[in-house]
């Protein structure tokens, strides 16, 4: 499963791209809002911290403006930025074309198994349901990811992978890779609490208390 970072701030990035996993980067306009940066620096740094698929998203609402926002980025950016784009019909038509340019897109958005199958047709590259906005509905957002993967093992030329986005917890993550669902991206937050185990920590604590004893005993 792929694991990325759903965040415009380098200086997470660069701390969880240093463990050596971390396979790429989703921003969006408001990420964006919080860097405080501008957009394209952002994401040209960003893409030169982890050379994986960095979702760079347009924010024009009609096809033709997203086919040329969506070139521009591609012309203007490091070439592992994709481009992300809203799940309309508009966003579709716009997908189409710019995966007939052979660019890789994220379609966003995504509330409806129909919608991320509607996306995959157009080409997608990733689809992204968002689970913490549904569950924050009353809904089980885990539903979509399930409903999805069900769809996707009907069909399986669909190549287009499922990016799991708006993950709150390690619960969501754990219950996507049950689930199969091909990337997940989470905040830096949701990245540490994986990594973390107390058992961990206290069985480290043990060895090195353990080790200097060795040490001080000459049989290091
Ligand atoms: O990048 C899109 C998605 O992950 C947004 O998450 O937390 O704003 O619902 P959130």
């Amino acid at each position: 499963m792929e694991f990325f970072l759903d965040t415009a701030d380098v200086d997470e990035i660069r701390e969880i791209a240093a463990w050596g996993i971390l396979d790429g980067v989703t921003t969006n306009p408001s990420l964006i809002k919080k860097s405080g940066r501008d957009f394209k620096q952002v994401v040209a740094e960003i893409a030169s911290i982890c050379d994986g698929p960095i979702s760079a998203e347009v924010t024009a609402m009609d096809t033709a403006g997203m086919i040329e926002q969506g070139r521009a980025l591609k012309a203007d950016l490091p070439p592992n930025v994709i481009i992300k784009i809203p799940c309309t019909p508009e966003g579709l038509a716009a997908t189409k074309v710019l995966t007939a340019d052979g660019t890789d897109t994220n379609v966003t958005l995504i509330f409806s198994a129909a919608q991320a199958l509607m996306a995959a047709k157009a080409g997608a590259t990733y689809v992204s349901p968002f689970i913490g906005r549904i569950d924050d509905t009353g809904h089980d957002g885990m539903n979509l990811i399930a409903e999805i993967m069900d769809t996707w093992a009907n069909y399986p030329s669909i190549t287009t992978k499922v990016l799991a986005a708006s993950i709150r917890h390690p619960t969501h993550v754990l219950q996507c890779i049950t689930l199969g669902a091909h990337t997940a991206t989470m905040p830096a937050k949701t990245f540490r609490q994986l990594m973390k185990h107390p058992l961990t920590d206290r069985g480290l604590e043990g060895f090195m208390r353990d080790w200097e004893e060795v040490e001080k005993a000459g049989n290091a």
